[in-house]
């Protein structure tokens, strides 16, 4: 039993449709209590927070968020009695709001970006003294991936070598937290970031508009360590959107549409490092065998190049944006 919603934070890692002589294994963050891999740094930077007497419960908090985040603190600031005031661009799906407000969050939504969105929350926080936890800046956030995701990923790889990560960037914590703990493990694996096709910041120093959620924030934030990264894949929204419809319809995987960009990008990093004539196992064919095995991503399977990706939320946070229509 646990102590609490917040020590239920984790999720499985899950191996999805790979190339011949491949495995792609996907960390599938819907199973987080706030249905997102955001639930990871909103623990953690109000664990920090406290940890350093900047906050305790019964104080306001405040945060720029396209959604993610906000529930995540939601989460957190409902279970441990803080009063928690969400900013967020309108143009973010009514999903997020209404699971925000069920949280007992406050939602104050503002016209334009996600930077228009930083702005007013910093103009609250000078206000009405509510504390910022500063996703973007928050070391915390890094911190929580170098603390839950990396290690998980590991003891579920159970000793196979990992050859790359993948990640979708937003504020860059999961890229740069969890690719950290895995290139101690592995020095020689890639770190592959993802990225918008409409919005090539990584790639490019030029930012575009994107209708992504959550992922492509139009800046690189301070915690994206790019020096980790050997390369950027960019991703149009809607091949995306195709990619996590085909993962709903044919492997059972609702995912939103970052986690389609991050499955079409490690799909062609495992294309890149397959090695067919490996002859990798193939995945067990009858349920009762697949349901014995224990995930099947490390038995007999030692050689074979093995792509590890983060799937960030679940689509049932997209249904109203009409995307598995
Ligand atoms: C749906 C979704 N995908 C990807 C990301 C990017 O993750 P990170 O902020 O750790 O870079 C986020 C972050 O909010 C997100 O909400």
């Amino acid at each position: 039993m646990k102590e609490s919603i917040l020590d239920a934070v984790g999720s499985p890692l899950v191996r999805v449709t790979s190339p011949e002589g491949a495995t792609v294994a996907a960390k599938v963050e819907s199973f987080n209590p706030g249905g997102s891999a955001k639930d990871r740094p909103a623990r953690e930077m109000v664990a920090a927070a406290e940890r350093a007497g900047e906050i305790s419960p019964g104080d306001r908090l405040v945060e720029p968020t396209s959604g993610n985040t906000g529930i995540g603190l939601a989460v957190v600031a409902a279970a441990r009695g803080y009063d928690l005031t969400i900013v967020m661009p309108a143009s973010k799906s009514p999903e997020r709001r209404q699971l925000l407000k069920a949280y007992g969050a406050e939602v104050e939504l503002v016209d334009g970006k996600m930077t228009d969105a930083r702005e007013r929350a910093d103009a609250l926080a000078a206000e009405t003294g509510a504390v910022q936890l500063g996703q973007f800046e928050n070391p915390a956030n890094v911190e929580a991936h170098y603390r839950t995701t990396g290690p998980e990923i590991l003891e579920q790889v159970e000793g196979r070598e990992i050859d790359a990560f993948v990640a979708a960037v937003g504020t860059g914590g999961t890229i740069t937290g969890t690719g950290k703990r895995l290139l101690e493990e592995f020095p020689e694996m890639e770190v592959v970031a993802v990225e918008p096709e409409e919005n090539p910041v990584l790639s490019t120093g030029e930012a575009g508009d994107d209708d992504y959620q959550g992922m492509g924030p139009g800046f690189v934030s301070d915690l994206t360590d790019t020096d980790l990264l050997d390369s950027v894949e960019t991703v149009a929204l809607e091949d995306a959107e195709a990619e996590a419809r085909r993962l709903a319809r044919e492997e059972g995987i609702l995912v939103g549409q970052s986690s389609g960009a991050a499955s079409v990008a490690a799909r062609r990093v495992a294309e890149r490092l397959a090695q067919p004539e490996l002859n990798c196992p193939e995945v067990p064919e009858e349920l009762g065998e697949l349901v014995a095995s224990d995930g099947g991503v490390s038995d007999g399977y030692d050689d074979c190049p093995l792509v590890v990706t983060v799937f960030p939320d679940s689509g049932e946070r997209y249904l109203s944006t009409g995307m598995f229509e």
